[in-house]
């Protein structure tokens, strides 16, 4: 038994087929293209994310400075899941969480394809000593053997961080910095190799309407009457491996040789990615010249542009880039307000250039950074550091 069934939940109990299984490329071709995440982010849900939707309209959903996120299961048939607006193609992600409670009540935390590759992690109310990984291949369910537990600390009572890096060669599952299973990708079950959007929810696993095996998996029926049970969730950390606007099949394999990164590559930015994760996980910003060596080249140098027109101009070398020195030019195109602020950043080099326009647009408490990149060179064409420095940007205003 594993957390696929939420998906299945979700269209059984609440009538409403998730995007993600609606076009299905190991069937169908001319499926829409993923959204790439294409760079690194940290989110610690004091309020909603721009990033995150929710999937259901069931139980409820809290953001606060105190609790950050809890998803609450108040009632039966509640499940309350956030669901990415992005896709990762590789990638590491780590969440910092506690379960929920109650006997029967999954907590869940996972990566998922629209062909159905997951990694997941899984946390039964019942069970206060152990978490579970698991991972599918292909949505392939003739067995339910890829399943471990590992030992952990009374989840639901103690914060811990629960870590997926899922790399081209292998995947390996961390709790608190403790590597604790990793699967080779020349695993006879399969390996997750297309691109993965990330959701987490609270589900009722005991619901007595499951399959006897599901209930039995969940650890017993759901007792409704010791609800709400609420899980909560204090930080995100996620690294897309691979770069460009959107990912896409190019054929009906699944295999990661078909995907196809627009505007990037498919594992190219795996170490800036790395770089990123661990910056982040630390907590510093990587908006904070810190981070990428061109970031760093472009803080320690000069200041930047702060009033309509006004343009910077630095030039850097990336570390992972030794062909070419960038010269890189950030220009500030409009500023109606302290809130809505378009930037156009240029980068060129002897071997490519590419231009970037980005928007800041606050709303009530929340602000949304959009971006558009142009370039000669694919492998160039989104420079992760370019919008980190947009972002450090846009807090001068
Ligand atoms: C998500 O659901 C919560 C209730 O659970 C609601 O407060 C919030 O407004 C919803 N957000 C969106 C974007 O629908
Ligand atoms: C789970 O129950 C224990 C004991 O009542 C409580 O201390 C803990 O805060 C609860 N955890 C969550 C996530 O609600
Ligand atoms: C999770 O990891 C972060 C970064 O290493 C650390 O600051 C935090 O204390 C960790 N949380 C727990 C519960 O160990
Ligand atoms: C496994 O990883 C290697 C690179 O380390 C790659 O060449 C190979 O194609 C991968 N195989 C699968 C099935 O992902
Ligand atoms: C690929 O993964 C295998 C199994 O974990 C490991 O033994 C090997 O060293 C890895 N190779 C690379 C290049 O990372
Ligand atoms: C599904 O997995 C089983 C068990 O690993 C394997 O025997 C079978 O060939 C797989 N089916 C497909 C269609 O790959
Ligand atoms: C551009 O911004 C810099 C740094 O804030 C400032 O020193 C400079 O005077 C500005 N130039 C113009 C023309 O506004
Ligand atoms: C938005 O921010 C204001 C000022 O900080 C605060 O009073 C208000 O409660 C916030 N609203 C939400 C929905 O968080
Ligand atoms: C890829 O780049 C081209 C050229 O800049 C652009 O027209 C196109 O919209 C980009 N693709 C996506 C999916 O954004
Ligand atoms: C840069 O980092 C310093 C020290 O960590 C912090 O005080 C400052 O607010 C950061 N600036 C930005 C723009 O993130």
């Amino acid at each position: 038994m594993t957390i696929r069934t939420i998906a299945l939940l979700g269209i059984s109990l609440l009538g409403t087929a998730s995007a993600a299984s609606s076009c299905n490329p190991l069937s169908a071709t001319g499926c829409a293209a993923d959204t790439a995440l294409a760079t690194s982010f940290a989110e610690d849900f004091t309020q909603e994310s721009s990033r995150f939707y929710n999937e259901t309209d069931s139980g409820s959903i809290t953001y606060s400075t105190e609790s950050h996120l809890g998803m609450t299961l108040a009632e039966r048939y509640d499940a309350p899941t956030l669901i990415s607006d992005f896709y990762l193609m590789y990638g590491r992600v780590e969440v910092e969480l506690l379960a929920a409670n109650g006997t029967g009540i999954v907590s869940s935390f996972f990566l998922q394809s629209d062909d159905l590759d997951e990694l997941d992690w899984e946390w039964l109310g019942g069970d206060t000593t152990q978490v579970q990984s698991n991972y599918f291949s292909k949505g392939n369910t003739t067995t339910y053997d890829r399943g471990e537990y590992h030992t952990v600390t009374s989840p639901q009572q103690t914060w811990h961080n629960y870590t997926i890096d899922w790399s081209m060669n292998a995947t390996t599952w961390y709790i608190d910095g403790v590597a604790v299973r990793t699967l080779a990708n020349s695993s006879s079950q399969g390996y997750p190799q297309s691109p993965m959007l990330l959701r987490m929810g609270v589900w009722a696993g005991g619901d007595s309407s499951n399959a006897a095996g599901t209930i039995e998996w969940a650890g017993g029926e759901t007792d409704y009457t010791q609800a709400p049970f609420t899980m909560y969730v204090r930080r995100i950390v996620v690294a897309d491996y691979s770069s460009g606007d959107s990912y896409s099949y190019g054929d009906t394999s699944g295999d990661w040789e078909s995907i196809d990164a627009e505007n990037g590559s498919v594992y190219g930015r795996y170490s800036e990615a790395v770089e990123e994760f661990d910056l982040l996980v630390e907590g510093s910003t990587i908006s904070n010249s810190t981070s990428t060596s061109i970031s760093a080249a472009i803080s320690s140098s000069t200041s930047y542009a702060t009033t309509l027109g006004n343009s910077t101009t630095t030039t850097a070398q990336r570390s992972s880039d030794t062909v070419a020195t960038e010269t890189e030019s950030t220009t500030i195109l409009e500023s109606s307000s302290a809130t809505n602020t378009r930037f156009t950043t240029a980068v060129s080099s002897s071997a490519y250039s590419s231009t970037r326009t980005s928007t800041r647009a606050s709303s009530g408490n929340s602000t949304t950074y959009s971006a558009s990149t142009n370039s000669n060179d694919g492998t160039h064409a989104i420079n992760p550091s370019i919008f980190f420095i947009f972002m450090s940007l846009a807090s001068l205003f």
